[in-house]
């Protein structure tokens, strides 16, 4: 499926983030996640649980359901599923054939979100989830704030192609965090065993807005800026502003943040983005964080609805015209090969 080669979806043998650990109650919450309806509900003791989302009676969401006990109860006609997905009660009788049965699915609580492996079971090692310490998440040096979800209007690919192509800030973004000259700075790229990044360091341009307001800054900047991919769930990214200086991005740092993008595909034409940030300034300042955090809501707008036109292009062309690749979508371009050779990976072991 556009943009990758035709029959690659999604891969499932993988950690998404399934949502931000607040989002998940004692009330069960629906979420379709890689193509399957998905369930969640916390039990009594407070453990997040991930079960399917269709009641395999009449098809009834369970996410619409009732949490009885450890167990969610499917609100149609009562079928009663235990965390490991078996039915434990049918109303109308007293056996339980061993048929009637959902997934269940590994997630995990980490910092603020769930991760959720939609695959099989057996191969989830959470070993495999981004190292947090790694990521800056758990950095003393930054204060960290998230909580941001939007629905994505589009297919998930449509978000990895926005967040591998950073030169959309000059244009998209022009009037929340773009710098001039974006994309015009040199992208300097680098991957390996599963991840893939980009960085550009930008001398003496000016400062985004939304940044000149929360460092109470004036004037130019030297701006380093990048993003590296946690195949295929997350997109980390770094930036930082300098006072200008003769050599670049070496002057007084007056700010840092770091930006965590995850992408978790939904249905075919549809997908989940949840946003995260952490920041050096105002560290004991929780308020900063929420304002800053809602100031970039703007921006997170403009890319949802340049998603949601595209996928609404997609899905009225009578067929798929080519596309035109220039210089600057090598980045990208590898990371759909990247994706296409992680989907075809899983494909070949399950046959
Ligand atoms: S559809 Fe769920 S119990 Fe009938
Ligand atoms: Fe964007």
């Amino acid at each position: 499926m556009y943009p990758l080669a035709d029959g690659l979806i999604a891969a499932r043998n993988q950690w998404y983030i399934a949502a931000w650990s607040k989002e998940v109650t004692r009330t069960p919450m629906e979420r379709w996640i890689a193509n399957q309806p998905v369930a969640f509900y916390r039990t009594e003791a407070g453990e997040a649980v991930a079960v399917g989302g269709r009641c395999p009676h009449r098809h009834f969401p369970l996410g619409k359901g009732r949490v009885v006990g450890d167990a969610i109860e499917c609100l149609y006609h009562g079928f009663t599923f235990d965390r490991s997905g078996k039915c434990v009660h049918i109303p109308t009788q007293q056996q339980v054939p061993a048929v009637c049965r959902i997934p269940s699915y590994p997630l995990v609580e980490r910092w603020e979100w769930l991760w959720i492996w939609p695959g099989d079971p057996e191969k989830a090692d959470p070993g495999l989830i981004p190292d947090h310490r790694e990521l800056g998440l758990l950095d003393p040096a930054y204060s960290a704030t998230g909580g941001v979800y939007y629905p994505v209007p589009g297919r998930y690919t449509l978000m990895h192609d926005n967040l591998l192509d950073l030169s959309h800030l000059g244009y998209l973004h022009r009037s929340t965090i773009a710098s001039d000259g974006i994309a015009e700075a040199e992208e300097v790229r680098d991957e390996g065993s599963g991840w893939l990044r980009s960085t550009r360091k930008m001398p003496n341009v000016s400062c985004p807005p939304i940044f000149a307001q929360f460092l109470h800054h004036e004037g130019r900047v030297d701006r380093a800026f990048g993003m590296k991919w946690y195949m295929p769930a997350l997109h980390a990214g770094f930036d930082n502003f300098h006072e200008v200086a003769a050599k670049a991005c070496t002057g007084r740092l007056l700010g840092a943040i770091k930006v965590f993008h995850a992408i978790t595909p939904g249905r075919l034409n549809d997908a989940h983005y949840f946003f995260g940030m952490a920041r050096t300034f105002a560290k004991d300042n929780a308020a900063v964080g929420e304002a800053f955090i809602n100031g970039l809501r703007v921006t997170l707008v403009e890319d949802m609805s340049a998603t949601r036109e595209i996928e609404t292009m997609l899905g009225s062309l009578p067929e798929m015209p080519q596309e035109i690749l220039v210089r600057g979508d090598t980045h990208c371009v590898r990371g759909r090969r990247m994706l296409e050779n992680m989907i075809r990976a899983e494909q070949s072991m399950a046959t």
